[in-house]
């Protein structure tokens, strides 16, 4: 089998219109593009780069020759805007506060304050919080809770979904561009096909039928392994799908009958990119929520799990022991980017504009 990336994207990139584009940028461009090639060791997907930035505002990029650009992608960061004025001035007092880092077993009041916003504007069940650098790191924690708490180690999630280039996430995630080459990935790492309405092989109309057919997967793979530790998904998929309603229902119904954990992975669309705090609201409570991308403020780097309080109960083992957990400077931008989410009433504008489109 032909394991190539597309097309579109990375190295693989060798068509017409891609030279083209190049050929268009300036020279100056074209050496920082060069300069680029030349020092990063390449991979798929990130070399080579379209185009070099120096200004990234708002909703806009702005490349070299001064031209900008309306970012529908945004790489999921910039909910509050890129450079927001707001997430910047915090940040720069922090700096003046000369708390830029605070080392293991040390607090800081900017960490403790964003735990404590997120639990309060997270649904009432969601309490704990431990915070990593990416979104990555932040699944395996999330995994690693579920595999402590159940004793079990199997997972269950979505074909085509990515959650992250970590050994688990990449092996939870369901794109074989990760995995490939890589020997044996995590054993017991199963997968099903996440629910797709308009393209379902069963070529059914009825929703309540498709789920059925989609949940029948799931149904069969739980008589034959009992151990299953998480189903682990977006709950609306970035490709997107948006799943009904009874479909979430049903799985919670079904990690609730087999004490499986049910993972969100919101790093893309919590924080209210659906006109909701969180995409989860829309359906039910996981039991544990996995952020990331925009809770560093589309400025610096943070992610992190939010999860019940009956889950509180490994003392005696670290799931995120990481040098950045507790990172002041990330802590103030998310925190700041939260609060103008909320005093511009960021959230009920894109239950608008998502109404309107
Ligand atoms: C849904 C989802 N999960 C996990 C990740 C991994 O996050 P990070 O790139 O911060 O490691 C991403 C990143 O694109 C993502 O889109």
């Amino acid at each position: 089998m032909n394991h190539q990336v597309s097309k579109e994207q990375g190295d693989t990139n060798t068509g017409s219109l891609r030279s083209a584009y190049v050929e268009k940028l300036s020279e100056t461009t074209r050496h920082w593009l060069e300069e680029d090639a030349k020092y990063f060791l390449h991979q798929a997907l990130s070399t080579p780069v379209m185009n070099v930035l120096v200004k990234t505002e708002g909703a806009w990029i702005e490349d070299m020759q001064g031209r900008r650009y309306l970012d529908l992608h945004g790489n999921g960061v910039h909910n509050a805007g890129f450079s927001n004025p707001e997430v910047i001035a915090a940040v720069q007092q922090q700096l003046r506060h000369h708390l830029a880092f605070t080392p293991r077993r040390y607090t800081n009041i900017p960490a403790v304050e964003l735990a404590k916003k997120l639990v309060a504007i997270i649904p009432d069940e969601l309490t704990r919080v431990l915070f990593c650098p990416g979104g990555s790191e932040a699944i395996e924690m999330a995994v690693a809770l579920a595999k402590h708490v159940t004793g079990r180690w199997k997972t269950v999630s979505y074909w085509d979904s990515y959650h992250g280039n970590g050994f688990q996430s990449s092996s939870i995630g369901g794109e074989e561009h990760f995995s490939v080459g890589m020997g044996p990935m995590m054993p017991g790492a199963l997968h099903i096909e996440f629910p797709n309405y308009y393209r379902n092989p069963w070529a059914l109309e009825e929703e309540e039928a498709i789920d059925e057919q989609y949940l029948r997967q799931l149904k069969i793979i739980l008589q034959r392994n009992p151990d299953i530790a998480a189903i682990v998904a977006e709950p609306i998929s970035a490709t997107p799908v948006v799943p009904s309603q009874s479909y979430w229902q049903q799985i919670r119904e079904i990690c609730d009958a087999h004490g499986i954990f049910l993972i969100f992975d919101e790093i893309i669309e919590g924080l209210g990119r659906t006109g909701k705090w969180f995409a989860c609201e829309h359906y039910v409570t996981p039991d544990v929520l996995v952020l990331g991308k925009s809770l560093g403020g589309g400025l610096l780097p943070l992610a992190g799990i939010v999860t019940k309080e009956k889950y509180n109960v490994l003392q005696h083992r670290s799931i995120g022991h990481f040098t950045h957990e507790k990172n002041p400077l990330s802590a103030t931008a998310g925190l700041a980017a939260i609060h103008y989410i909320e005093s511009h009433e960021l959230v009920k504008n894109a239950a608008t504009l998502g109404d309107y489109l």
